[in-house]
């Protein structure tokens, strides 16, 4: 069993939960050796001498052979993680943004180095959706993915729309429980959800595209009368990230608010929760559910890659690399 020895970057409400975890998994064998922090006057539940706001304390130490970043600077986790990957160490990030726009440059630097990278708590926390993907069988047997991939939003229309809170109560729950991005237009704008959308359909279908090539929205402008209606005829609404393969073999993507049938298995994902529904050749339907955001269940996902790098897994990119990777269509919008 390799040891790993770890230099974490953020101590938020990731950073934090992942060091709790680690205390409770004695038998990973994870050490974390330093967490560097940008406010060092903040109380933290950890010991002092494990603090410090210099980077290079953890990205020049040999004897560190893991960096974990979870902070939510897209800027400066881009600027650790290429260092890291460059000084050899292997990386874990849950920087979904960061990943989202430096994806050609990340896959670059991991043909380069050789080294894993990996980021399964960077989309639907606790479910194992990267690695699920990457285990369908040519792009052209995955006939469609339509996915709830952002735990605050879907939050605050469970709450609006069940518990009938304000819009604003409701996103200052999802905040106060740490479900939230410190700046919450990411969630509910909808860039969190596109954001995590771009990375998923490289490991589903080989498509490496940026945010600018797919059509979304969030719930910023749904009214407690859109649920009426919807409730009248029988649906929900959920902001849904969607991909389908097009009978010309391109995949159409959008990330929009929609109306959700009763029997569709998304009715049932509420509050926090996300869920993906994949229909595919064979196999037909698959739904995966669990738990989108929070402290534990994405600390849980950080977890599951660092205990991967023991034997030094990396992900594949099967579609991209092994398959012919299919096209984004660019008339998405009306033949979804
Ligand atoms: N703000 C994100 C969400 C956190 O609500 O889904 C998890 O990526």
């Amino acid at each position: 069993n390799k040891q790993l020895t770890i230099g974490l970057f953020g101590f938020g409400v990731v950073g934090e939960g992942l060091y709790k975890v680690l205390q409770q998994t004695p038998s990973l064998n994870g050490e974390i050796r330093k967490v560097c922090i940008k406010h060092p006057d903040k109380q933290r539940n950890a010991p002092q001498e494990l603090f410090t706001t210099d980077k290079d304390e953890l990205l020049q130490d040999e004897s560190i052979n893991v960096i974990v970043e979870v902070i939510d600077d897209a800027d400066a986790a881009f600027d650790i993680v290429k260092t890291a990957l460059l000084n050899g160490k292997s990386v874990v990030s849950a920087s979904k943004k960061m990943i989202a726009e430096h994806l050609p440059e990340l896959l670059q630097l991991q043909q380069e180095t050789g080294l894993p990278f990996l980021y399964e708590s960077a989309a639907c926390a606790s479910i194992p959706v990267i690695r699920n993907l990457e285990e369908y069988y040519d792009n052209d047997l995955l006939h469609s993915i339509k996915a709830i991939v952002n735990g605050s939003t879907n939050f605050i229309l469970t709450k609006i729309f069940e518990d009938k809170l304000e819009f604003a109560t409701a996103l200052k729950l999802a905040q106060d429980l740490g479900f939230a991005e410190s700046n919450p237009k990411l969630d509910v704008e909808g860039y969190d959800a596109v954001n995590k959308w771009t990375f998923l359909l490289t490991h589903a279908y080989g498509i490496v595209t940026g945010t600018n090539e797919i059509l979304f929205s969030g719930i910023q402008n749904i009214q407690l009368g859109d649920a009426k209606v919807a409730r009248e005829k029988g649906y929900e609404i959920k902001l849904v990230a969607q991909a389908k393969k097009l009978s010309d073999g391109k995949v159409a993507a959008v990330v929009l608010p929609q109306f959700i049938a009763q029997q569709d298995p998304l009715t049932f994902v509420k509050n926090e929760y996300n869920g993906v529904v994949i229909e595919s050749g064979f196999a037909d339907k698959q739904f995966f559910y669990g738990k989108g955001a929070g402290s534990f269940p994405t600390a849980s996902a950080v977890l599951s890659d660092i205990s991967a790098l023991r034997y030094d897994y990396k992900y594949e990119y099967k579609k991209l690399y092994h398959h012919q990777p299919a096209q984004l269509s660019s008339d998405f919008y009306l033949r979804v």
